[in-house]
């Protein structure tokens, strides 16, 4: 693994490795037992659109390596006044040893891994989401003992999380069944490279616009915001469009007795979620927050120490 854009570039063995070192991690930090495997390197972030789990878990992950953190807003950097990605790559290259990137454009991601010398993990981009999907499959993991075989349920936007999830699942052997409302459907790219992933590990992958027909005996059913960063002016179109794909208890009921409810937060109670389902018994969403730390720390342990 040279980067970490997308869960289709990651093999089922990186993914499997990943997410046992991720486990071993976990299980270390609670032990007290110091891993300083990153001593004396440095990652940069750059934030192009807010973040809360994301700025918080890749620094302090980066801290409880024995490493260093640089957070640098894109609008505080010359990128934000028109410096092209290629020069911050080549520039960074010189200084850093692995950047961290949220932004819009995915092509914006692809380009600084072509350009710069180091490697480059995708903190989310408008198209993916793939550090929040390899914490989900560890928290999945953890609540099953398994993950092939599940059978994971998407609600609602046709978004960075439904792609990553597609990928994810269908990397993990793992069926998916994505809802979304007419003119909110995933990007068909991304649907058929999840296609592909899943002819290979034998999971399904359902695309459909009824919801209680994705929800229906599933382990895990997961949703996120109908108004992503970015999509702010179509706030009142979309919040008109996703009312049926609200995750309730009665939507949540239609799944497995012990099946889980993951969101990626930040969660918008009421909206895509009521607070009876993600303040539940069934709600494991703080749990896949923490395992963004041990997640990204599986990563960063990955990527950084053969530089
Ligand atoms: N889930 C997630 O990426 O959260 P932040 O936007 O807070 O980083
Ligand atoms: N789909 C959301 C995810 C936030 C972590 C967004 O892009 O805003």
């Amino acid at each position: 693994m040279k980067h970490f854009l997308s869960l289709h570039d990651v093999t089922p063995h990186e993914l499997e490795v990943l997410l046992s070192l991720a486990a071993r991690l976990k299980a270390e930090r609670r032990a007290g037992i110091t891993h300083p495997l990153l001593a004396g390197k440095t990652l940069g972030m750059i934030f192009a659109k807010s973040s809360t789990r994301t700025r918080v878990s890749f620094e302090v992950g980066m801290h409880q390596l024995g490493g260093h953190a640089l957070f640098l807003s894109s609008s505080d950097i010359q990128l934000g006044r028109g410096e092209s990605i290629a020069d911050t790559a080549r520039t960074l290259s010189r200084y850093l040893d692995a950047i961290m990137i949220r932004t819009f454009r995915h092509e914006d991601v692809l380009d600084l891994a072509r350009f710069g010398g180091i490697p480059v993990i995708n903190g989310l981009t408008d198209l993916q989401h793939p550090c929040q999907v390899l914490a989900d499959l560890q928290t999945i993991a953890e609540r099953k003992g398994r993950l092939a075989g599940l059978k994971l349920a998407y609600l609602g936007d046709g978004n960075n999380m439904a792609h990553s999830l597609l990928h994810g699942c269908a990397k993990a052997g793992m069926d998916i069944a994505v809802a979304t409302p007419k003119g909110y459907a995933c990007d068909p790219g991304i649907v058929e490279e999840a296609k592909a992933d899943a002819k290979a590990s034998g999971a399904a992958v359902l695309l459909t616009e009824d919801p209680d027909e994705a929800a229906a005996g599933a382990d895990v059913v997961y949703t996120d915001t109908w108004v992503s960063m970015g999509q702010e002016t179509e706030k009142a179109a979309r919040l008109a469009a996703f009312g049926a794909y609200r995750v309730d208890a009665r939507l949540l009921s239609l799944a497995k007795p012990d099946a889980i409810f993951l969101h990626c937060l930040p969660a918008y109670r009421g909206f895509e979620v009521t607070e009876e389902v993600i303040d539940g018994p069934q709600s494991a969403v703080f749990d896949e927050a923490e395992n963004r730390l041990h997640a990204q720390k599986a990563v960063l342990a990955t990527l950084l120490p053969g530089r």
